[in-house]
């Protein structure tokens, strides 16, 4: 391998989201490939994507994009669902790195694992709207039936801290009540911030139903990708520079504050940038 190869490795990966919900795939990335260096992007002055149209989304996403190139990223990871449904496809063309979502990683293993073909999806008005997943799922189990229900309530909820509180378990009841006629066995949470929901969706459809969690699959996702362009860090680098950066548009102390009640180390510090600039 060329040394320029060889120090490509030690590049950070790229993560960027809406804002805070990105840190639940951060957080799977940390735990599954702790030798990862991350550059995160938090989009926290613009949130919500979820009800954007696929022209905003795609433009944003491409400012980000620019933005993490210009810290010279190895890879990205688009940890918004939103904007892996929206920008994903139209945006890989445009790039000299590797880049993965998070929806056609969670798609596979739902229609891999269900039993019956019977799959739930949640997320935004912006995600189930665009049926990605009913066409990612469909190309490995063309047979699966696949139910999209938007949970646009579940974000806000998420961000206020109210994972268990009783009007959030009144809230998924109200969303989750057309699941018990369809009988799903499988239900993909498609949204960066229900993962945080688990126990209280959890409380509501039972145990038959398995909840998939596609940030802990891009990850997985991720290293299968990062093997393939050999540019797995190994953990020899050396850098002197800190080994998570995290940068915001906006609200950079409410950001900081949320994520070090979700990850699994300290952040000192989420840099505010401009980013439409
Ligand atoms: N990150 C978004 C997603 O996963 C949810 C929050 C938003 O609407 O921006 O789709």
């Amino acid at each position: 391998m060329s040394q320029l190869l060889e120090d490509r490795k030690y590049a950070p990966v790229g993560i960027f989201d809406s804002g805070v919900g990105g840190l639940t795939v951060a957080r799977e990335i940390m735990r599954q490939l702790p030798k990862e260096r991350i550059v995160y992007f938090g989009d926290t002055a613009r949130v919500p994507y979820g009800s954007k149209s696929r022209e905003t989304i795609t433009r944003y996403s491409r400012q980000i994009i620019h933005f993490l190139q210009s810290k010279e990223v190895k890879a990205i990871v688009v940890a918004c669902n939103t904007a892996s449904a929206f920008a994903l496809e139209q945006l890989r063309p445009e790039l000299s790195v590797p880049i993965i979502g998070v929806v056609k990683p969670g798609a596979k293993v739902a229609a891999e694992t269900t039993r019956n073909g019977r799959i739930g999806v949640i997320g935004t008005e912006g995600t189930i709207g665009s049926q990605i997943y009913t066409t990612m799922i469909h190309q490995h189990n063309p047979k699966a039936v696949v139910i999209g229900k938007p949970c646009p309530l579940f974000v806000p909820l998420v961000e206020e801290g109210w994972l268990k509180d009783p009007i959030t378990v009144e809230v998924a009841q109200r969303y989750l009540a057309s699941f018990r006629e369809s009988e799903i066995d499988t239900l993909i949470m498609g949204c960066t911030h229900y993962p945080l929901l688990r126990s209280t969706l959890r409380g509501i459809l039972g145990e038959q139903v398995n909840l998939v969690n596609p940030a802990y699959e891009t990850a997985q996702g991720l290293k299968a990708l990062l093997m393939q362009h050999r540019l797995l860090d190994d953990g020899n680098g050396g850098s002197e520079a800190p080994r998570y950066q995290f940068y915001v548009s906006d609200a950079a102390e409410k950001f900081k504050h949320f994520a070090n009640s979700i990850l699994p180390c300290e952040i000192e510090e989420a840099q505010l940038i401009h980013i439409e600039e």
